[in-house]
């Protein structure tokens, strides 16, 4: 028996102005309930004023406010945000809202999930990467000891609302990592999304809602036919293993990596290792390789050592050997596929000039 179980309504995802949702009518079944709003610094404001000026039952909601970025997705924290709901009394029945981009709905979630052995919570996106994959698909987590996500659940959410308002205010750097995590989708799911994504010029402007609704229809149909990544979830890893390898690794550094841009990386010298390795063509390889580069800059770190050692710790790993995602073309993704140092070396190697 597996020891998590998700509900019929797992995932479920609503779209449109958030005063217009169900939002209003789950507060309300939480009438009795304390509410805790999770945001980051940005979130706190851009975002937050809307939520609190639009819905009174969020009136005296207590409002916990993180350190922007990556290096606040950590155990001490999640402990800070224990601290506050212990303090303010919280218990089972109570609520969390995570309202942020992916750093606040990973480790919201992770905090909700295990708070006297769980609380219900409610993500509300706000970065792109967020909408189209973090805050769906019930994974949450913290780093931990330099690794990504080292620590975490499978828990879902009680729904997640998606209104793009948001987005007016995300700087053009997050919808690159967005962006990173659409074309990923993309490439493992949907060749016409892909065509519809890599014709766009400006990322922000031209991006429309249908493609954003199509990214997270392809994670939310992978993720519906195996919730607890026993095995197809794993696709939605493609472009990962070496992009939170490359992540990790600049996390404590002068030049940190966001995950969108190390994905986007990640997502080139994975497709490389498809075309050497699986039947991948040139052509296909060569357009991601386009793709790729006219929106990223390409920041590969040279110890190969490194990266490979941090390889060894992704969660799809079995029997000590690396297992990774690779392409057959663009649309079809094969995961558990072993990878020798040997094809990684030679694929790396080309990077480094
Ligand atoms: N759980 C999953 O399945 C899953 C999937 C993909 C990524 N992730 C995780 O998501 C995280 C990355 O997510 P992210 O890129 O959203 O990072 P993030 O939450 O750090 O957001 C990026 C930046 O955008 C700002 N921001 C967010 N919304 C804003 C808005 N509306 N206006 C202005 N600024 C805004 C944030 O404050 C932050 O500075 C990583 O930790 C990654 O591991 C999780
Ligand atoms: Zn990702």
């Amino acid at each position: 028996m597996n020891a998590v179980s998700f509900s019929e309504h797992a995932f479920s995802v609503e779209w449109g102005p958030l005063e217009a949702s169900k939002f209003n009518t789950l507060l309300h079944a939480f009438s009795e309930a304390k509410k805790a709003v999770l945001v980051d610094e940005n979130t706190q404001e851009y975002c937050l004023e809307f939520l609190l000026t639009s819905f009174e039952a969020l009136a005296d909601a207590e409002v916990i406010v993180l350190p922007a970025g990556e290096q606040s997705k950590v155990l001490e924290i999640c402990a800070q945000v224990w601290e506050t709901l212990t303090e303010a009394g919280f218990g089972r029945h109570d609520l969390l809202i995570n309202l942020g981009g992916g750093m606040v709905t990973d480790l919201g979630g992770f905090a909700a999930s295990i708070f006297k052995r769980g609380i219900t919570f409610i993500n509300i996106p706000t970065s792109l990467l967020a909408i189209v994959d973090a805050s769906i698909g019930g994974k949450t987590g913290i780093n931990f000891a330099s690794y990504k996500n080292q620590i975490g659940t499978f828990s879902e959410p009680k729904a997640t609302f998606i209104d793009l308002r948001f987005l007016s205010t995300l700087p053009h750097v997050e919808w690159k990592n967005g962006f990173a995590e659409l074309l990923k989708h993309a490439l493992i799911a949907d060749p016409d999304l892909w065509l519809k994504l890599t014709a766009c010029q400006e990322i922000s402007e031209e991006l429309n809602q249908q493609m954003i609704r199509r990214g997270v229809e392809i994670k939310q149909e992978v993720v519906l036919a195996d919730p607890l990544e026993k095995g197809k979830r794993k696709v939605l890893n493609f472009g990962h293993t070496i992009g939170h390898a490359i992540e990790s690794y600049y996390l404590h550094s002068d030049t940190p990596v966001s995950h969108g841009h190390a994905v986007a990386i990640g997502l080139l010298l994975e497709s490389h290792l498809s075309m050497t390795l699986s039947s991948l063509n040139q052509n296909e390889f060569l357009a991601i390789e386009r793709a790729i580069k006219k929106h990223f800059t390409l920041q590969i770190p040279r110890d190969i050592n490194a990266i490979w050692e941090l390889m060894q710790q992704d969660k799809k790993n079995q029997n000590n050997e690396v297992r990774i995602c690779l392409l057959s073309r663009i649309g079809v993704c094969q995961h558990d596929q072993k990878l020798a140092f040997e094809d990684f070396e030679r694929v790396y190697n080309t990077y480094l000039v």
